[in-house]
């Protein structure tokens, strides 16, 4: 039990652990904003309901902050991801910002509803808050989607997913004749179990590529072209998207460090080589 609480504890110095615990707070509170908002504006007369509005939208404040926060912390333990994941982090993080001005419009509105005079303004305010909070909600839910797509599509703030491949014994390697299919095993094959397997195998590989699978690499096209053309590294997307100098668009992969460059040279030969495929002999 206490191991349990102790992990926990731990598990929450963990920024993006700790902004995945907190951006709860908004999105409940935004719910309960709009509710609480919308019972005070029926019932006009209770004044626990009032209260209770602005207190909730003060607290969609506050967790708004906090979410913000825990957010940037997040953002700068991240490591390197792809240029569109930094897009939609950008994204991401304008509309966690816009929650502030939202909470900060329905406190307002909920104070305002106190009023008596003049006349009208304090019902006005308390429909206002009604529909601020409303707004909220589907505000906070639009950002928690999007922070869920970047941590289900693209990775960021996951760890590395790995695949424990047992290392192929030598006598096994000894007795491939082709040494081009012994390359890709030894040099090839382990970067792609080890920093592309976790997105791209599977029952819903991403972009539909599988690495697993060279019919997949051979054939499938991607945005430009395919990702192997066996024999020119130049017309193979995989080059492209590996070398982070490339220029092009998509970077792979889009979390964690970029491949070694003994890594990206072993692939491009590999692909010179004719991209000669082996499954791993299995004994
Ligand atoms: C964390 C998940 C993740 C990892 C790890 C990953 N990819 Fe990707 N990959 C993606 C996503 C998501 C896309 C689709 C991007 C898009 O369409 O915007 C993609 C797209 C691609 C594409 C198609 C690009 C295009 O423009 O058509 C290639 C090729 C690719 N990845 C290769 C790799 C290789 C090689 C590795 C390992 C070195 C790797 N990926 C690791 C998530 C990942």
């Amino acid at each position: 039990m206490l191991e349990t609480i102790r992990d926990m504890i731990e598990a929450l110095e963990v920024p993006q652990t700790r902004h995945a615990v907190i951006v709860h707070a908004p999105v409940v509170l935004s719910m309960l904003a709009a509710l609480v908002a919308l019972l005070a504006a029926i019932c006009r007369k209770n004044l626990t309901l009032r209260w209770g509005a602005a207190a909730v939208f003060a607290a969609l404040l506050g967790s708004a902050f906090l979410a913000t926060n825990s957010g940037e912390d997040a953002e700068h333990s991240m490591g390197q991801i792809s240029t569109k994941a930094h897009r939609m982090v950008h994204e991401h993080e304008e509309l966690a910002e816009t929650v502030w001005i939202f909470s900060a419009i329905g406190l307002g509105l909920t104070g305002l509803a106190f009023l008596k005079k003049p006349k009208g303004v304090g019902v006005m305010s308390a429909w206002g808050a009604t529909a601020v909070g409303i707004a909220s909600a589907g505000w906070v839910a639009n950002t928690a989607h999007h922070g869920g797509k970047l941590v289900y599509s693209f990775g960021v703030g996951t760890p590395n997913p790995e695949i424990d491949e047992p290392p192929i014994p030598q006598s096994a390697l000894d007795a491939i004749t082709d040494p081009r299919a012994r390359f890709f095993l030894t040099d090839v094959r382990p970067v792609f179990m080890d920093r592309c397997v976790g997105c791209h195998s599977g029952l819903e590989p991403e972009h539909g590529l599988d690495v697993t699978s060279i019919a997949s690499l051979m054939h499938l096209d991607m945005d430009y072209g395919r990702a192997i053309v066996p024999g020119a590294p130049e017309r193979s997307v995989m080059m492209k998207v590996i070398n982070w100098d490339s220029g092009y668009e998509e970077k792979m992969p889009p979390r964690g460090d970029a491949l070694q460059p003994e890594q990206i040279a072993a692939i491009e030969q590999w692909i010179r080589d004719g991209a000669v495929w082996l499954d791993p002999p299995t004994e």
